[in-house]
């Protein structure tokens, strides 16, 4: 049960099911029926007899979206960007603000996060989604449902499961080996429902190993409820519940409620009745759907008079906004120091290109996840206020100190948009000349990229001088690009996912068959997704897995274990010296790795299995510690069906990215 719902509820386990099983009984069957599947676009059944509100959903995960509250919010970065933040006390505070939101404009329910792997890069929704690693992915997971629910409103995970990309995916069918979705698809989906007890989870639109989503019994029954306890409710994509061979299927393959209702399906009052008259299904299957429903009906107040519907205010999350967005943009270049700019010896700059000037946000924009805030201060208009009395802004940049070229993607089809996946990894042609030109004009050119997916960049990463990754930064976009390119903050997002060199370096593109596939696509390439497969096959990428520069220096030094050996049930301690060398505070990610060095299977080089957000002043040293037990070297044993950790040595790494590895050593897990 939910305990960040329980508590914001404020009442017991006991109490819950008390009321909950009260209710039950006074429901009819008919009543019980007609719960199953939603009402409208947005909200569930309710039951006015009884006092039930419906259940009122709005789309997520970094906002309220305007299409189902149609009320404007505040829009953070996209989840992509928060993963580059790897700061799981701030997710944690976006996740407080969305759920405070949702309360605002009446929802009970926000649908998300989306914790879907990046397998691709070219998958339409990466900006939708955390990370390619399913450590970082769980943490951040956890740490936004904890907040989302501390206020009182359900988070809803998705898309259960092996979701990874957009094309056919309605009908394509997953193939994709146990231990693939143990160790890196399933992950953050465990960890919400055992760690954040997340309360609701919404079942994929594609077949995994010859199942659709919702009607998906190894996935719904077996793992979701049998193995990982969860007793909250299962809700379909929308329109996903169509897809099922029937609505015998979608009850017993562990669907509870069918969304939306408009053009429901499967789990309509008249589809239930025929097959409980045909005994294809039973009342206590029914039971147990209205039960996850009337526990999230009551955790989430729907057993309480209705407060007054608001608008966000647009004030109140605005410098969590700004704070978010400056944290998660990376720097990817800054050679000879180009970076910060210096206001008081700039006289003009030149600022290049229409992401400029563009609004990403509004309703719709990238689709399910289109929140329309208030005010949205693009990079332009951050550079035009600080500019005054300071420095000019011309268009041409050969006659500028300092050119600015904005460049990236948007949320249009083939670009960053759900139903769509991308082409290609380049920029559109005209924009990557438009680098070149700029280059040519002014030697002094910085690359601001604003997308949400890893980008190619041969072809014009030399002419730059400086690159920062913005992300799609939400409402307060403009001033964090401001505040990192003038040295009012330093930065220290690092990337989420690798930015591979060319697209035939990622795992998933080794053949029509493995990307996009057509009625099936396959998951060859098993365990090795992102970082783990340019560690394995010893790919250089552009660049690395949870690399992102700063203004200060950091080293490594003095790495110390509490043992070299360490047995099951102990932990071991190791620590470390991080020093900023330079002149100037700033913030590390510091990272932790490990690799088993003879795996008996076959196992990635390193894996993440720890990092901390360690922040110093200038010249501070401080020392890190991490301690690690057995739970870290475990790998899913297919054969035995179960984790297992062998006997044998495993080698640590640490530093400041997959590829930059401070501190490595070596230690012996004796059983
Ligand atoms: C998307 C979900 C979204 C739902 C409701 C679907 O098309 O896949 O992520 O929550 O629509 O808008």
């Amino acid at each position: 049960m939910s305990s960040a719902l329980l508590q914001s509820a404020g009442i017991s386990e006991d109490e819950l099911e008390r009321r909950r099983e009260k209710l039950l009984a006074d429901l009819t069957l008919d009543e019980k029926l007609g719960l199953c599947a939603g009402k409208g676009l947005w909200q569930s059944a309710g039951i006015k007899r009884l006092g039930l509100r419906p259940l009122g959903m709005t789309d997520g995960p970094h906002g309220i979206a305007y299409h189902s509250s149609f009320k404007r919010a505040t829009r953070f970065p996209a989840e992509i960007a928060l993963a580059a933040t790897w700061n799981t006390e701030l997710v944690h505070e976006l996740g407080k603000a969305v759920g405070d939101e949702a309360r605002c404009v009446g929802k009970q329910v926000v649908l998300g996060p989306g914790v879907n792997i990046c397998r691709t890069p070219l998958n339409g929704r990466t900006f939708e989604y955390f990370t390619e690693d399913p450590y970082l992915n769980s943490r951040l997971a956890v740490a936004v449902i904890n907040g989302i629910q501390s206020q009182g409103v359900a988070a809803c995970i998705k898309h259960f499961a092996a979701n990874n990309q957009e094309t056919r995916r309605m009908s394509v069918d997953v193939q994709v080996s146990e231990r693939a979705l143990r160790e890196i698809y399933l992950p953050a989906f465990e960890a919400a429902v055992k760690e954040a007890k997340v309360q609701t989870i919404m079942a994929c639109y594609n077949k995994v190993n010859g199942d659709q989503g919702c009607e998906n019994d190894y996935l719904l029954n077996q793992v979701l409820r049998g193995e990982w306890g969860f007793s909250g409710l299962v809700l379909s994509d929308w329109f996903a519940a169509r897809n099922t061979r029937n609505t015998a299927s979608a009850v017993s393959g562990g669907l509870d409620l069918e969304m939306p209702g408009l053009a429901a399906k499967r789990l309509r009052r008249k589809d239930l009745q025929k097959a409980l008259a045909q005994d294809e299904i039973n009342e206590q299957q029914i039971d147990n759907k209205v039960r996850a429903l009337l526990d999230t009906m009551l955790l989430t107040g729907c057993d309480q008079p209705p407060v007054k519907k608001q608008s966000p205010d647009p004030e109140k999350y605005k410098s969590l906004a700004r704070q978010i967005a400056t944290e998660s943009m990376v720097l990817l270049k800054n050679v000879n120091q180009q970076l910060p700019l210096n206001v008081d010896a700039i006289k003009s700059i030149a600022i290049v290109g229409k992401h400029a000037k563009h609004r990403f946000t509004g309703p719709l924009k990238g689709g399910s996840s289109g929140v329309w805030p208030r005010y949205e201060v693009t990079p332009f208009e951050a550079l035009t206020t600080l500019s005054k009395g300071q420095f000019e802004i011309i268009n041409d940049a050969a006659k500028a100190d300092v050119a600015i070229v904005f460049v990236g993607l948007g949320h249009k089809a083939g670009q960053d948009c759900e139903h769509y996946d991308r082409k290609t990894l380049s920029l559109p042609p005209e924009q990557e000349q438009l680098i070149i030109d700029t280059a040519a004009a002014n030697a002094n050119t910085v690359v601001v990229l604003i997308n949400g997916s890893p980008l190619a960049m041969e072809n014009w990463i030399d002419s730059a001088s400086a690159i920062l990754e913005a992300w799609y930064g939400g409402q307060e976009a403009g001033n964090a690009v401001v505040d990192l390119l003038f040295g009012l903050a330093n930065p220290c997002g690092k990337l989420p996912v690798t930015f591979p060199k060319k697209i035939e370096d990622c795992s998933a593109h080794k053949s029509e068959k493995t990307f996009p596939g057509d009625d099936q696509v396959f998951y060859e390439e098993e365990l090795m997704v992102g970082y783990r497969h340019f560690d394995n096959e010893n790919i250089e990428p552009l660049f690395p897995f949870g690399f992102g520069l700063s203004y200060s220096e950091f080293n490594y030094s003095e790495l110390q274990l509490s043992a070299t050996e360490f047995v099951e049930g102990e932990e071991l301690e190791i620590s470390f010296t991080l020093t900023n060398s330079s002149e100037r505070a700033g913030v590390e990610i510091v990272q932790l790795y490990i690799g088993e060095q003879q795996p008996r299977l076959v196992r990635p080089v390193k894996e993440l299995k720890g990092f901390q957000r360690v922040e110093l002043a200038a010249k501070e040293s401080r020392q890190v510690r991490f301690s690690i037990d057995a739970g870290k070297l475990a790998f899913y044993d297919d054969g035995a069906k179960q984790w297992c950790c062998d006997v044998g040595k495993y080698h640590l790494y640490i530093g400041g990215s997959c590829r930059d590895i401070g501190l490595n050593a070596a230690v012996h897990f004796a059983g």
